[in-house]
């Protein structure tokens, strides 16, 4: 016998509490909510053998992208293959299979292949949104969740989720005033859709609207913060506007609130989704001489360590880098300097466009290299490893904003190396879109300053 999901899926088990226990993860899961998995195992409990709910729990621990959560995963796909399925569930345990082998790209098209034959499996899309924003695929980040739309009703439950995707992948594709429009749309719908809160923020974030972008995260704080897995990142984009504005007091307050490891309520141990956006902020803050404290440095270089050292080798070259950052932030070269031997090795593995190994190749390595270079002040050096990489660091993963950061690492490497005519290109590029940012300001002060009479 099979039952039909919120969604209208045909899911394969007897047991209607099963289902709906399976409707109520997909449900939080769609506005990033806590807790998914809670719900999963508690289908689990009345139904062991319901496939989906394996398959469901297998996608959520590896979007992830932690090493240490593969085995948990892998055991949710190998209970899966022991259950009845339907050809959709098949779909399921072949793509999480395909991520399981490390082969992101082939999960990419996996997943992304559900979504082409049952446009309402919004878990599906949802994991494929993700895949497409790991590995920097921006077309589909956009023009998934646009085909998918026509396989649902205006304003049914889901609609609005699928906006926010919409949403996210239009800004990322720098389509600023549809990605607004579709956004806005979309947490009118529910105002509690944390997707599309942040896709609006990235819009907001890409034009330099700093005031508005405040006002947007901190009018909508209840709408975000409370028991969201997004909510870490939401308190960095928000502590962003503030950064770019210069207020760095009210940039670190709202660190320690919202995204340090160590903040009350958040996730132990740390995820690396997480330490991501701690690594970045704090990276950034160095940049520009506000020194975040080597107490701050040193709890996300000990949460990197225990994520990034759990396994033999690097498993996703975006993380890496970002543990890099905070080793030596922490004063720690050999911990940053064993996490580029691991990406080292990645590098030299075989593997195609999407793998793990081209994401090290193309840009974790020359990055992670060219941090430790700005970190012993061989700043030609990094400058030199950069600047290659802005045009194709998309390829890399990861949001525009994110990765901004390789950006302002190339414009601080120049300025401090007195390369001035491509520093001053740079924060001129950086004016023109975005002309109140502290960082284009600065950054153009410093080049013109520093020109030779
Ligand atoms: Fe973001």
């Amino acid at each position: 016998m099979s039952l039909t999901d919120a969604n209208g899926l045909a899911v394969s088990t007897d047991s209607r509490a099963a289902v709906a226990h399976l409707s109520q993860a997909g449900a939080l899961f769609a506005r990033f909510r806590a807790d998914p998995l809670a719900e999963l195992d508690a289908a689990l409990a009345e139904a062991p053998d319901c496939a989906m709910a394996h398959l469901m729990r297998a996608g959520l621990l590896l979007c992830a992208t932690e090493h240490g959560l593969e085995a948990d995963a892998a055991k949710s796909v190998a209970a899966a293959r022991e259950c009845r399925t339907n050809e959709r569930e098949r779909a399921h345990i072949a793509a999480a299979s395909a991520w399981l082998a490390r082969d992101f790209d082939r999960a990419w098209e996996e997943y992304g292949a559900i979504v082409a034959a049952w446009p309402r499996d919004l878990f599906a899309l949802q994991v494929a949104h993700q895949l497409d924003f790991f590995l920097g695929r921006r077309e589909t980040l956009r023009d998934r969740p646009t085909a998918a739309l026509s396989a649902w009703r205006e304003g049914e439950p889901g609609f609005g989720y699928i906006l926010g995707m919409q949403s996210f992948g239009l800004e990322e594709c720098g389509e600023y005033a549809a990605a607004e429009d579709v956004g806005r749309r979309a947490v009118a719908l529910d105002p509690a859709d944390a997707w599309a809160i942040h896709a609006v923020a990235h819009v907001m974030e890409m034009q330099g609207r700093t005031e508005e972008g405040v006002r947007w995260l901190a009018a909508r704080e209840a709408d975000w913060a409370p028991e969201n897995m997004l909510a870490c990142h939401n308190w960095w984009h928000r502590a962003l506007f503030h950064l770019d504005r210069g207020e760095f007091a009210e940039t670190l307050a709202l660190y320690d609130r919202g995204v340090r490891p160590s903040r009350a309520g958040g996730p132990q141990p740390p995820q690396a989704l997480e330490l991501v956006d701690a690594s970045a902020m704090l990276w950034r803050l160095r940049l520009v001489g506000a020194d975040p404290g080597m107490a701050r440095w040193a709890e996300v270089s000990d949460a990197w360590a225990a994520v990034l050292e759990s396994g033999p080798q690097s498993y996703y070259a975006f993380n890496d880098v970002h543990g890099i950052m905070a080793h030596l932030g922490a004063g720690r070269r050999d911990v940053a300097t064993r996490t580029l031997a691991a990406l080292e090795r990645a590098a030299s593995a075989p593997g195609s466009a999407g793998s793990n190994a081209a994401l090290a190749r193309d840009i974790g390595l020359p990055l992670g290299r060219a941090l430790i270079a700005f970190d012993r002040g061989a700043y030609g050096e990094a400058a030199a490893l950069l600047a290659p990489l802005p045009p194709i660091a998309h390829r890399f993963g990861g949001s525009n904003a994110q990765r901004d950061v390789i950006a302002l690492t190339l414009a601080e490497s120049l300025l401090r190396a007195g390369d001035r005519a491509v520093a001053r290109a740079i924060a001129e590029e950086r004016l023109a879109v975005k002309p109140d940012s502290m960082f284009a300001r600065r950054l153009a002060a410093a080049a013109w300053a520093r020109r030779p009479a």
